[in-house]
């Protein structure tokens, strides 16, 4: 974000010397506006600004064309007009001579809309630039994801399958992503599948196929999360579910890293030896030590 900013900045500054004689003010304004935000939450605004040769005279942002930030540096207070918008609350969260950080807390859906940035320079030029972006505060917040098909335990020897989709249709707009987490690590692309979407106006689903195998080298049992997410800004919302492989759960969480101890051993089944061994081979890369 920042480079090509000061990429434009840099083009506008060249441009602005090269225009001296006639005006020797120049003002550049950028704003970053989320494009979506939740009922309830909050959002950052900036307005980042650069002025050469004259003071700045004022800072506004506008929401809808009403006027809802002023700064003023001649004038000793500065008015924001918060509490006269029922949309929203601001705070303004930072202020520099190059930027403007403000805080929109307790969103309305009303407080979607446009959101200008207007910055104007002192007199004589009262030169003025206004930036704006839109915003959209969605009524619903994601509700978290649907998991199907998980069973209460699997047998080693199984191929676990299991669903996610969307609880609900999307808003417009906006396509959702699902994720597969394990034990909170994602998994990688070639153990989920794009399945279709269940309903129209609602986002595909992800499949999740996970040889049992996997589940026993990770001690028996994992959770597995499907995660939902507007993007990487938004609030993201999980379903859990845990993956159980009995035939395997009596090697404990880390046992099977000295799964070769004769403690572990005693007391179990020959199938449960055979298991582990198995499960020693895999984590050795095939160097039996038993
Ligand atoms: C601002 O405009 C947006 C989009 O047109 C609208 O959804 C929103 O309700 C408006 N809010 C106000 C307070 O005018």
């Amino acid at each position: 974000m920042r480079s090509p900013l000061a990429f434009f900045f840099c083009v506008c500054c060249i441009a602005s010397e090269m225009c001296k004689g006639e005006s020797s003010v120049f003002l550049q304004v950028a704003v970053e506006v989320p494009s979506y935000a939740m009922t309830g939450g909050e959002a950052t605004l900036g307005c980042s600004f650069h002025l050469t040769g004259t003071p700045i005279y004022s800072i506004k942002w506008y929401h809808n064309g009403t006027e809802f930030y002023r700064f003023v540096p001649t004038e000793r207070a500065h008015a924001i007009s918060d509490q006269s918008s029922g949309d929203f609350f601001v705070t303004e969260v930072f202020r520099s001579d190059q930027r403007v950080t403000l805080s929109l807390s307790r969103l309305k859906p009303s407080a979607s809309g446009n959101y200008l940035c207007e910055v104007m320079a002192e007199h004589p030029s009262f030169l003025k630039e206004a930036v704006a972006g839109e915003m959209t505060v969605l009524r619903e917040p994601l509700s978290p994801p649907v998991i199907a098909g998980a069973q209460h335990s699997y047998h080693s020897s199984e191929e676990i399958e299991i669903k996610c989709h969307p609880r609900h249709a999307s808003p417009t707009g906006y396509a959702p992503v699902l994720h597969w987490l394990l034990d909170g690590r994602q998994v990688d692309h070639e153990l989920v599948r794009p399945l279709p979407a269940r309903r129209p106006q609602h986002a595909p689903g992800l499949a999740l196929h996970l040889p049992a195998t996997q589940v026993v080298a990770a001690g028996g049992s994992v959770r597995a999360e499907c995660r939902i997410s507007l993007g990487p800004h938004a609030r993201s919302h999980s379903a859990f579910t845990t993956l159980m492989v009995t035939d395997a759960l009596h090697i404990g969480p880390h046992s099977y890293l000295s799964a070769a101890g004769l403690s572990t051993i005693f007391g179990c089944s020959w199938a449960c030896v055979l298991l582990e061994c198995a499960v020693i081979v895999l984590l050795d890369g095939g160097s039996v030590r038993i």
